[in-house]
C-alpha cells in the first residue's frame, strides 16, 4: 500500500490521480469523497492515528503544511513508520533545509535530520518555490516582494506528485535528496509580465527593501518575527541561489518540468 499524508494539498491531490492503481490510501482530516479513492481519517497531531494506518513494507508520502507541532509530529510519525517496518519514505522538504535555518528550512531541516537516522530507507526533496502558491501574493494587479531583481525558481506541484508517484511506484532506490525544480528561472518582473499576459491585464512586481516588505507583511496580518524573517528569506533567494536549474524531474519522470504557460494556461482564473 501506499499511505499519501497531506493528500488534500497542492501535490497530494495530484499524486493520489498519478497513484490510481497502486493501491493509495489517502491520509485525511475530513472525509474527501472528491479525492476519487480510498481515504482514511488521521492527523499529524495524534501521530498514531497515522501510524496505525502503516503496515511492514508499505511506502509512505510524508507532507504536511507547517505549522507550530510540525517537526515533533513528523519525527513521531517517522519513528512510528520505522516500528511498522515501512519499505521507504518519501518526504517533502525545501532547498536549503537545515537545522537552525529560516522558517520553514529549519523546520525540514530538523525533520530531514531525524529521517536520515531513522533507519527507513528514505528519499527527501527539495523543491524550490512553488508556482501554485503566486496567486495568493497577487493582489489589485501587484505583486510585493524582496526579491531584487534575480532569478528565482518555481515549480509546478504537479510535476512534485509525477516525481513522488515514480519514486513509490519503482523498486526501492538509494537513500538520498532530490532537487527538483521548474523551467527556466526567471526575476520576478519577468513572473508578473508573464502572468499578466496570460489573464490579458497587466500585472506589476514591486520590489521592496526587507523593512518595507516586513511593514508590507505585518499589515496583511503576519505578525512578527515572522513578517521580517520572510521578507528577509525572499531577499535571500533572490541572491540568485535559487537559480540554478537541475534536470531531476525530467530524469524520473521521463517528461520535461512544466513551463510557466502550462501552470498559466490550467491556473489563470486562480489569478482572477
Ligand atoms: N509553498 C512553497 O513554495 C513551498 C516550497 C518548497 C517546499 N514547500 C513545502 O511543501 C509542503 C506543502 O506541500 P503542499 O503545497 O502540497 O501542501 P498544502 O497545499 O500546503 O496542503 C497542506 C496539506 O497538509 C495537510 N495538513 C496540515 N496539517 C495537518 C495535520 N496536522 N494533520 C494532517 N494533515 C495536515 C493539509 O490537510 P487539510 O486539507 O486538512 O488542511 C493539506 O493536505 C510544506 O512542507 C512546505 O514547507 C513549499
Amino acid at each position: 500500500m501506499i499511505v499519501i499524508t497531506g493528500a488534500t494539498g497542492n501535490i497530494g491531490r495530484a499524486l493520489v490521480r498519478r497513484l490510481h492503481g497502486h493501491d493509495p490510501l489517502a491520509v485525511v482530516r475530513r472525509p474527501a469523497e472528491d479525492l476519487g479513492g480510498p481515504y482514511a481519517m488521521a492527523d499529524f497531531d495524534e501521530p498514531e492515528t497515522i501510524g496505525r494506518l502503516l503496515s511492514p513494507g508499505d511506502r509512505l508520502f510524508l507532507n504536511s503544511g507547517i505549522w507550530p507541532g510540525f517537526v515533533g509530529a513528523h519525527r513521531a510519525v517517522i519513528d512510528l513508520a520505522a516500528a511498522a517496518g515501512v519499505a521507504q519514505i518519501v518526504a517533502v522538504s525545501v532547498r536549503d533545509a537545515a537545522p537552525g535555518a529560516r522558517l520553514g528550512m529549519g523546520l525540514h531541516g530538523q525533520a530531514d535530520a531525524h529521517l536520515r537516522k531513522s533507519g527507513v530507507p528514505y528519499a527527501i526533496l527539495q523543491p524550490t518555490g512553488f508556482m501554485q502558491t503566486l496567486p495568493r501574493d497577487v493582489r489589485d494587479g501587484t505583486m510585493y516582494g524582496s526579491y531584487g531583481s534575480a532569478a528565482v525558481n518555481y515549480i509546478d506541484t504537479r510535476d512534485l506528485a509525477d516525481v513522488a508517484a515514480a519514486l513509490l511506484t519503482s523498486p526501492v532506490g538509494p537513500d538520498r535528496e532530490y532537487l527538483p525544480t521548474g523551467p527556466a528561472s526567471l526575476s520576478h518582473e519577468r513572473i508578473a509580465a508573464e502572468i499578466g499576459r496570460a489573464i490579458g491585464r497587466e500585472i506589476r512586481y514591486v520590489n521592496l527593501s526587507v523593512a518595507e516588505m516586513t511593514a508590507h507583511l505585518e499589515r496583511q496580518g503576519v505578525p512578527q518575527p515572522f513578517a521580517g524573517e520572510l521578507a528577509e528569506l525572499q531577499a535571500e533567494t533572490g541572491n540568485g541561489g535559487w537559480a540554478p536549474t537541475t534536470t531531476v524531474v525530467a530524469e524520473l519522470t521521463g517528461h520535461e518540468p512544466r513551463t510557466w504557460q502550462d501552470f498559466l494556461t490550467d491556473h489563470k482564473d486562480a489569478f482572477a
